[in-house]
C-alpha cells in the first residue's frame, strides 16, 4: 500500500484505487490478482515440493480461484457449496480437498461420485458414515485422518482448532479405535493420510513444531498397517499482520515456518500437503466504503460509513483491528470511532483510531480484508451485498 499523488494505491504494482469508485454504489471488496500471486509464488518457493491446497473458505470470488488455479494450486473445501464452486472454477476433482466436521450423507455421496482427491475426516462417526456410504457406491474412499495433537497455538480463542476442547479434528487417543473402524471397511475406505490443522494467525511456530512431532509418531505407526499411507497434510493457518505493512517480516516468518515443517517431515519421505488461506489473499484485498456522517456527540467522534459488520465482520467477531486508509489522503488526524449503519454495537470498524481528517462522500479502505471478508458476509438488516472487483 502506497500513496502516489496523495492517491491509496495497492499491492507491488501499486494500482490505484480512486478510479474504482467513479460509479459507486455500494461498498467493494477489491482483490489484486497480481499480488494474490505474488504471494503464492513466494510460498510455493518456500515449501518447495509441498502441494498447496487453497483453503477457499478465505475467498471464493471466482476470479480469486481461476488465478490460484492458473498458478498450480488445489482447494480444500468444506462444504458441497465450495466444491460446486471449485469446479465451476476450473478445479478438477482430484484438485479438491474436503474438510469439515458436518459433512452430511448427501455431501458425502456427491463427494465420492465426484472422486474428489480426499476427504480429511474429523470424527469416528464420519469414518463409519464415508465406509457406508462407500460400500453402497461399490467406491473406494480415499481419507485422511485429522488429528488433533492439542497444542496451543497461542492465538484468538475463536481461530484455534487444534486444542482437545475444540469441535475439529480427532484425539490421539481415538487411534486405536479409527485403526478398527479402518479394518472393518478396507473394501471401502483407503486411508492415505493424516493431517492437521491448529488454527489461524499462527506467528509463533514453538507449538506448532510441537504438534508435528506428536502427528509425524502416529504416521509411522499407522504406516506399518496401512500401507497406502503416504500424505501429510500440516494445514493452514500461517499469520499475517494487521497493523502494519511488514511484507519482508512477514515471508522471512513464512521461511521460518517452512523450514520447521520441511525439516521435521523430511524423513518420512511421504507427499506433504498444505491448505493455506489467510496468508494468500488477506493482504491483496480492501473494503472500499464511504463515508456518510460525521456525528459528535460529547463523548466521541464517529466517523460512519456505509459498510457494516455484515460486509466485513472481522473486527466485531475476532476484535480485529484493520488499517483504515482514506482513497485520498487529507490533511490532519483526529482521533474518530468508524462504526457502520448496522443495529449493533458491536458493527464498528476502529475505535479510538487517529484518522485522517474525512467528511461526507469520502471513500475509505479498510485493508487486508481480502481474506475471511466477502466469504463471511450476510445480509443482516437487509443490507445488499458488497460488489467485489478483481484488479
Ligand atoms: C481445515 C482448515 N484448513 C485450512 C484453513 C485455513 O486457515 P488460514 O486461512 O488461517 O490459513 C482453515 C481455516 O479455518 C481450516 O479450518
Amino acid at each position: 500500500m502506497e500513496y502516489i499523488n496523495n492517491e491509496l494505491c495497492l499491492g507491488p504494482l501499486k494500482k490505484p484505487l480512486l478510479p474504482l469508485v467513479a460509479n459507486y454504489m455500494r461498498p467493494i471488496y477489491v482483490y489484486d490478482l497480481d499480488f494474490i500471486a505474488q504471494r503464492f509464488n513466494a510460498m510455493a518457493a518456500a515449501l518447495k515440493g509441498v502441494r498447496l491446497f487453497y483453503a477457499m473458505k478465505a475467498n471464493s470470488n471466482p476470479g480469486v480461484l481461476q488465478k490460484l488455479k492458473s498458478l498450480g494450486a488445489g482447494a480444500d473445501v468444506v462444504s458441497l457449496g465450495e466444491i460446486k464452486r471449485a469446479l465451476e472454477c476450473g478445479f478438477q476433482p482430484q484438485d479438491i480437498v474436503y474438510s469439515g466436521v458436518g459433512k452430511t450423507k448427501f455431501e458425502i455421496s456427491e463427494a465420492l461420485k465426484l472422486g474428489i482427491y480426499q476427504i480429511n475426516v474429523e470424527s469416528l462417526p464420519e469414518l463409519e458414515r464415508i465406509g457406508k456410504i462407500a460400500r453402497e457406491m461399490g467406491k473406494k474412499a480415499a481419507v485422511a485422518l485429522r488429528l488433533n495433537p492439542d497444542v496451543d497455538i497461542k492465538t484468538h480463542p475463536y481461530i484455534a482448532t487444534g486444542l482437545k476442547d475444540n469441535k475439529f479434528g480427532m484425539e490421539l487417543s481415538l487411534v486405536p479405535a479409527l485403526v478398527d473402524c479402518l479394518k472393518s471397511f478396507t473394501d471401502s475406505i483407503s486411508l492415505v493420510g493424516v493431517s492437521l490443522h491448529l488454527g489461524s494467525q499462527m506467528l509463533e511456530f514453538s507449538g506448532y513444531e510441537e504438534a508435528l512431532q506428536r502427528l509425524k509418531k502416529v504416521f509411522l505407526q499407522l504406516k506399518k498397517e496401512f500401507p497406502d499411507l503416504k500424505k501429510f497434510d500440516f494445514g493452514g493457518g500461517l499469520g499475517i499482520f494487521y497493523d502494519r505493512a511488514d511484507l519482508e517480516l512477514e515471508e522471512s516468518l513464512l521461511r521460518q515456518y517452512a523450514e520447521i515443517t520441511l525439516r521435521t517431515l523430511a524423513d518420512l519421505n511421504c507427499e506433504l500437503q498444505s491448505e493455506p488461506g489467510r496468508w494468500l489473499v488477506a493482504h491483496c484485498g480492501a473494503l472500499i466504503t464511504q463515508v456518510q456522517y460525521i456525528k459528535e456527540t460529547s463523548a466521541k467522534t464517529f466517523v460512519i460509513v456505509d459498510a457494516g459488520m455484515n460486509h466485513l465482520i472481522r473486527p466485531s467477531l475476532y476484535e480485529a483491528s484493520h488499517r483504515i486508509e482514506p482513497l485520498k489522503k487529507g490533511p490532519a488526524a483526529a482521533v474518530v470511532d468508524v462504526v457502520g449503519p448496522i443495529c449493533e454495537s458491536s458493527d464498528f470498524f476502529a475505535k479510538e483510531r487517529s484518522l485522517t481528517t474525512v467528511q461526507e462522500g469520502d471513500f475509505l479502505a479498510i485493508m487486508d480484508s481480502g481474506a475471511y471478508g466477502y466469504s463471511m458476509a450476510s445480509i443482516y438488516n437487509l443490507q445488499e451485498l458488497p460488489l467485489e472487483v478483481c484488479i
